[in-house]
């Protein structure tokens, strides 16, 4: 059996995972797959750390064109994360004809169009199984089975510790702040968590689906994106009083010839499923035209879930070599297609008013939204909390409306004297 070699760049909380998935299981991969794979040389800058794993010290070197120019080293493992300096490097490796495997959302979201044309220039494979959803299978599924169907609608929680923090929150009546220490205290978030908790993670992710679902090439910075930061339990609560829980929630629909896409905290109804998704956990809901509605769900991250995806990836691309049909398989990112870019579309939202407590608010509030054509679902009213102030608390859905149309009837209610504040807007999913 011939072994395929590897060089792998970064040997972090992926990196380790990996090395230990492919030690654990090299051995069912060689009588599974037929194939054997070896990490010949791993990149660390800081040899002398102890990462936890078992390997030859000699394998550690810190010269990263020690691995891109090793005319052994047939696949290169990018895990070094950000857009650069990963992006330069795997340009690098594409170029020398290495297939490229990676985990890192950032640098495709932002560079997936020049590195998929650089594999396929150099006949190399590129993939990236772990760079959404983690352990979650869902590159692989869209990008085969489910080439059978036009995708009408992706909708995804797909970053863990903003499911965390919300799932707490919602279970626990927990404070956003104290949540978010503990969960850095568990290890589910970062010490600097605003790439998550401010939706860019998300953004990134939504950005590579957007690529491999409608062929779109949408810089992550075009989404519009918002993270969960403002979200507290006032709305936590009304939002369970409605029947619905509260998620951050990556969405795609293509509507005509045009795709609607954001990325913001969600209104979601109990019973979708979706909503059951808690704590660390992370889905992704399809919808196809064929297939009707699917959901990937599991851990989207951790060192041995991702390292599980990573390896599935090293194995396919280890076996196109063995089979000598690694330079017919092409890029699984598309840019190739005319669908417009909408952004924000069409939504129900979730509205909360602080106004004046008394008669002919309601009335005044409705007559103006009319005139927007925003039409109310639901309504809920409190004076309970801010009696003594004068104050009611107003909690509107309303039916689906544009969001600037949404935003333009907010800002003349806000002129109006009885209205003291607009606390939230949220986006509500049926
Ligand atoms: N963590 C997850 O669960 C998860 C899930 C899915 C996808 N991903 C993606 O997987 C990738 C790796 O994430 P991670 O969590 O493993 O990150 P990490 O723990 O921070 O590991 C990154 C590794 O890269 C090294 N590194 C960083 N910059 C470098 C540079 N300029 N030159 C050489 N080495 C450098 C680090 O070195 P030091 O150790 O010396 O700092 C570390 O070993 C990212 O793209 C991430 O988005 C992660």
């Amino acid at each position: 059996m011939r072994t395929i070699k590897a060089g792998m760049l970064g040997i972090g909380n992926v990196g380790t995972g990996t090395y230990k998935t492919l030690q654990m299981n090299r051995k069912h991969i060689q009588d599974t797959a037929g194939v054997d794979i070896e990490i010949v040389k791993i990149l660390n800058r800081r040899p002398h750390v102890d990462r936890g794993i078992d390997v030859d010290p000699s394998v550690y070197v810190q010269d990263v064109d020690l691995i891109l120019n090793d005319p052994e080293i047939e696949v290169v493992i990018e895990l070094i994360g950000g857009v650069e300096p990963a992006t330069t490097y795997m340009a690098q490796a594409l170029k020398n004809g290495k297939h490229v495997v990676t985990a890192n959302k950032a640098a495709l979201a932002e560079n997936g169009k020049m590195l998929s044309k650089l594999a396929e220039e150099n006949h190399v494979m590129l993939r990236f199984e772990a760079s959404v959803g983690g352990g979650i299978p869902i590159i692989k599924p869209l990008t085969g089975p489910l080439y059978s169907n036009q995708i009408e609608e992706i909708l995804g929680i797909v970053n863990g510790t903003t499911n965390y923090i919300l799932t707490q929150m919602t279970d626990n009546g927990s404070d956003y702040d104290a949540v978010l220490k503990d969960a850095q205290e568990k290890g589910f978030a970062e010490a600097d968590p605003s790439g998550d908790v401010e939706g860019h993670d998300v953004a990134n992710k939504l950005a590579v689906l957007m690529s491999l679902v409608f062929g779109m090439d949408v810089p992550p910075s075009k989404i519009p994106t918002e993270g969960i930061t403002a979200i507290n339990k006032v709305d936590i609560s009304y939002a369970t009083q409605f029947g619905c829980k509260i998620k951050l929630i990556a969405a795609a629909k293509k509507v005509g010839n045009a795709v609607e896409c954001d990325v913001q905290p969600t209104l979601i109804p109990v019973s979708h499923p979706l909503a059951t998704v808690s704590n660390e956990f992370n889905a992704i809901f399809v919808t196809g035209n064929a297939v009707d509605d699917l959901m990937f769900y599991g851990k989207d991250a951790g060192p041995l879930p991702t390292g599980s995806a990573v390896v599935g990836d090293l194995i396919e691309v280890a076996s196109a070599i063995e089979k000598n049909c690694a330079f017919d398989i092409q890029p699984l990112l598309r840019y190739d297609s005319d669908l417009e870019f909408l952004g924000e579309g069409s939504n129900q939202y979730y509205v909360r008013f602080e106004v004046e407590d008394r008669p002919g608010i309601l009335g005044a509030i409705s007559s103006t939204l009319g005139r927007y054509e925003i039409g109310i679902e639901s309504m809920m009213q409190s004076s309970q909390s801010k009696q003594a102030e004068g104050l009611a608390t107003l909690v509107f859905i309303f039916y689906e409306t544009g969001r600037s149309v949404l935003d333009q009837a907010l800002e003349e209610l806000k002129s109006k004297s009885f209205v003291k504040s607009v606390e939230s807007v949220i986006r509500v999913q049926k």
